[in-house]
């Protein structure tokens, strides 16, 4: 039987364990929305992790919605990221990074000379973001026009090679909890007409041309994506999530890419919203290539899901931030440190780089 433990092969990537470090904002960089050395000693201490998928990073000065996110277009970027990825392999781990484009969810203050965020629609969303001044209602949106989705692909193409240069191992695509590639997936948020808006087949085109251009410069082996199917968080949900994400899957199936990542249930939330089923065993059936779970795992339910074959690989977000050598805690069925919640967003190495690990 499968267990936390146990090695896998990952598309190209050798992992040592099952147990993953989910992706996690944590509002860290530096100016010109850079990694500094808090956030490589950050990564270092949780290289244990049989796979880290770094935090979210804005693939553009447009695709950022929060302060002090770190991005991956510029080449101090790249460079900033480089001090991460060697400390993590250094100690022998692996790590990837998600590729991010918050669409709707932004600010103005956040955005290139104040310019409006960009959207599948017109519509704002009923959301806040986190800005110099604290949390504020995002901007008004503007809709992309057809003839922007080009540049847009190619924001995405340039970061999966910024990625690779920086020492990734591979990317994690952002398809999920209502950023841009979901705000175009969705019909409550999609109001489009014309060729990314109307059908489920046109509302998943964005998508499967981000996946072609992130695959087709770095391979399917090092690319992975992140699906949310039933989080509300910034809109509601689509009026048919299992059509909709089975679609998603069964265009998935075919490229070989090296996992679907998977949140159960509403991101940081419950895992069984009241009313609200899913069967993801379905889509798991349909995508055929390793699986990744996420939300509120802990060591019971984790160990239960690899040992039916229900998962390939558990990814932990909260326990992981907390505790940097969840890996040896869990083996050993060690105590957890306790979530400094009022330190998760912003600030220094308080709750970010000083949790305790076993003597
Ligand atoms: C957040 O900053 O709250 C956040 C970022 C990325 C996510 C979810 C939440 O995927």
């Amino acid at each position: 039987m499968t267990t936390l433990f146990d090695p896998i092969q990952v598309g190209d990537l050798q992992l040592a364990n099952r147990i993953v470090m989910a992706p996690l904002t944590r509002n860290r960089a530096l100016p010109g929305n850079i990694p500094g050395p808090l956030t490589v000693e950050y990564y270092r201490q949780r290289a244990t992790a049989g796979l880290i998928v770094a935090e979210a990073s804005p693939i553009s000065p447009t695709a950022q919605g929060y302060l002090d996110t770190p991005g991956i277009w510029s080449d101090a970027q790249v460079q900033a990221w480089q001090q991460v990825t060697q400390a993590v392999h250094a100690e022998g781990g692996k790590i990837v990074l998600q590729l991010w484009h918050v669409g709707r969810i932004s600010h103005t203050s956040l955005l290139p000379d104040g310019e409006q965020p960009v959207s599948s629609t017109n519509q704002t969303a009923k959301a806040s973001t986190f800005t110099r001044d604290g949390f504020v209602p995002v901007s008004a949106p503007r809709a992309l026009r057809d003839d922007e989705i080009p540049g847009l692909i190619n924001d995405y193409r340039r970061a999966a090679r910024n990625a690779i240069a920086a020492g990734f191992d591979g990317v994690e695509i952002h398809a999920a909890n209502t950023y841009l590639i979901e705000q175009f997936l969705r019909d409550s948020v999609n109001d489009r007409t014309g060729p990314y808006g109307g059908s489920i087949e046109n509302r998943t085109r964005l998508l499967l041309e981000v996946v072609d251009a992130v695959v087709g410069e770095i391979g399917a082996g090092r690319t992975g994506i992140r699906l949310s199917p039933m989080t509300t968080f910034t809109a509601p949900l689509d009026s048919n999530p299992q059509a909709l994400y089975g679609h998603v899957v069964e265009k998935l199936a075919p490229i070989g890419l090296a996992y679907l990542h998977v949140i159960e249930g509403e991101t940081g939330g419950t895992r069984t919203p009241e009313g609200k089923a899913f069967d993801y065993e379905a889509l798991h059936k349909a995508f055929k290539g390793t699986w990744m779970v996420n939300n509120g795992y802990k060591k019971e339910l984790a160990t239960s899901v690899l040992a039916s074959g229900q998962a390939d690989l558990i990814a932990f977000g909260r326990l992981f931030i907390s505790n940097p050598d969840l890996v040896r805690r869990l083996r050993e069925g060690a105590e957890f440190n306790a979530l400094q919640a009022d330190k998760l967003y912003g600030g220094g190495a308080a709750g970010y780089t000083d949790y305790p690990t076993l003597a």
